[in-house]
């Protein structure tokens, strides 16, 4: 199936930046209700001091309750690798359901290992209340939602449209910022490009929101852009950039790149939906694979 969207649904689209780790979530509400959904939200983490806070997320509920809004939907665009997802802190205080690509199972297999998790850690996704295939739709309030899988930086990437609206996760930058890496597990550069591709053929008037900025070039921090912006513009793929050209300038470029500095604990939130490991003695710990990454 194909996603087709409605051009003439606008949702209305709230940014919320969190500096730590140069994430942009967002508030997507139904301009014909007062339904909305939460794309990509952040659990704070004091690594160094092993030590979580809710500071990004109370952000996000305090302005759903403010506005009297209902939350439908928590979207994780991918499995980040970067922060620790907030979902289940704003699903637990808002309700709405916690959905990711159906490849999450891919990265669950594939962490799994990583953390040599046991038997009792499911790798059917279950942890999540829904898992999307390519082409599927889901309604935000009276908006229908539609997804198209874009793996290449990880295999569940998915980016969600709602009418001009697409949330494209990592699967682009903002023009002069190109493109995220592809070298994690699961991760290829020749598949990236396909699935840009894939979000080029969009309307050229469609809004594009990225997950991450990091203002390049010393120019301040900014998250939307069109589709037009990126054809024309984007120092990766713009301009009719062929593969074989991309693929050569992304593997040279990742095999440059250090690990996110959150890598460890992110994907073992991350790959169950964000929920922290049960306690033992009263505390909850985090693991260190050595050589695992
Ligand atoms: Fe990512």
């Amino acid at each position: 199936m194909t996603c087709k969207p409605d051009l003439t649904m606008k949702p209305e689209v709230t940014p919320f930046f969190d500096p730590a780790t140069n994430t942009i979530s967002y508030v997507v509400k139904d301009p014909g209700s007062e339904a909305c959904a939460v794309v990509d939200s952040v659990m704070d983490i004091d690594y160094a001091a092993g030590r979580i806070s809710y500071e990004s997320a109370d952000r996000i509920i305090a302005f759903i309750r403010e506005k009297a809004l209902r939350l439908e939907w928590l979207i994780e665009t991918h499995v980040h690798a970067d922060h620790l997802s907030g979902a289940p802190y704003i699903q637990a205080a808002l309700g709405g359901k916690i959905g990711i690509g159906r490849n999450i199972t891919v990265v669950q297999e594939t962490f799994g290992k990583v953390f040599n998790e046991g038997t009792e850690f499911q790798r059917d996704g279950s942890q999540f209340d829904r898992l999307f295939e390519d082409g599927d739709s889901y309604r935000i309030g009276a908006m229908t939602a539609c997804t198209i899988h874009t793996p290449g930086h990880t295999p569940a990437c998915m980016t969600h449209v709602i009418g001009d609206a697409a949330f494209v996760g990592d699967t682009l930058f903002m023009p002069d910022g190109g493109s995220a890496r592809a070298d994690f597990p699961g991760g290829d550069a020749g598949t990236l490009y396909d699935s840009i591709q894939r979000v080029l053929a969009l309307s050229r008037e469609t809004r594009l929101f990225m997950c991450h900025d990091y203002g390049p070039n010393g120019r301040d921090i900014a998250w939307e852009t069109t589709v037009g912006e990126q054809r024309d513009h984007n120092i990766h793929v713009g301009q009719g950039r062929s593969r074989e050209d991309f693929v050569a300038m992304r593997e040279a470029r990742d095999a440059t790149l250090k690990m996110p500095t959150l890598i460890i604990p992110s994907l073992q939130v991350n790959m169950k939906a964000g929920e922290l490991p049960p306690e033992e003695n009263g505390k909850r710990f985090l693991k260190v694979p050595l050589g695992g990454l």
